[in-house]
């Protein structure tokens, strides 16, 4: 039987599971396949095999799920340091740089994801690419409402060799902006041509005044798990 990718998504997610220890304090990632990680975590707990676990929630929507299965929760500013954090990611380069965000949550998996000793990303194999944002797919960027057109124009023009185009990203079925769960917009970025120097890029971006953060995160996987049709390959920086 041929796997569907959320069945790869769930064996990846699962190996990551097999990380975590009693007594961690762990990020929960958000996304359909930390879905899976969170669902297991609280499967372990119920069933005796882990405990003392603290979760810390990198969305609400996780926030919600975690506390369904009865997983103890917390915050950075009470459990500023993780022993280990789990989440998928849209993209993952040969240097393990992430795009993340497409769904919508980055400022807080950032937060939460950069406070953590390790860092296992969960993805199935079509998440593999050369470089990231040349597969021609968002590179979330997450601003403040105020003036986001401004903000936007400022984004693209940052990247205008490289084809860019910005655009504001909308709710669910209809004209209203997509809200994240600071209250503020996402700006997705659209490349043609390569964005270059991931670091640079990075900079000029967060140098802007109107950009709370942007969805790649360069040099902070110490573990990526890819599912395949083949089986679990498992990189380490
Ligand atoms: C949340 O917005 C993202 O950063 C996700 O972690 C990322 O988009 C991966 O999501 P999926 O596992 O649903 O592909």
């Amino acid at each position: 039987p041929v796997l569907t990718q959320d069945d790869l998504k769930k064996l990846a997610a699962y190996k990551a599971v097999e990380y975590v220890e009693s007594g961690m304090v762990l990020g929960l990632g958000t996304g359909s396949t930390a879905y899976h990680a969170v669902n297991r975590i609280g499967e372990l707990l119920k069933q005796g095999k882990l405990h003392n676990i603290i979760g810390i929630p990198t969305s609400k929507r996780t926030e919600e799920q975690a506390l369904s299965l009865g997983i103890p929760l917390s915050d950075l500013d009470t459990h500023p340091v993780l022993d280990l954090a789990i989440d998928g990611a849209d993209e993952v380069d040969t240097h393990l740089n992430l795009v993340k965000g497409r769904g919508g949550s980055l400022l807080r998996e950032k937060m939460v994801e950069g406070a953590c000793r390790k860092f296992v990303v969960i993805v199935d194999e079509s998440k593999m690419v050369e470089t990231l944002g040349g597969s021609g797919l968002a590179m979330p960027v997450e601003v403040v409402p105020f003036c986001w057109n401004f903000t936007a124009t400022r984004l693209q023009n940052l990247f205008t060799k490289a084809g860019c185009v910005a655009k504001l990203r909308a709710a669910d079925g209809g004209g209203k902006p997509y809200l994240t769960d600071n209250a503020n917009y996402i700006v997705d970025l659209y490349f043609k041509g390569e964005i270059g120097d991931l670091k640079a890029a990075s900079d000029e971006i967060l140098r802007l005044a109107g950009v709370v953060e942007h969805g790649m995160f360069i040099d902070m996987a110490t573990t990526v798990i890819i599912a395949g049709e083949r089986g679990i390959t498992v990189k380490n920086k």
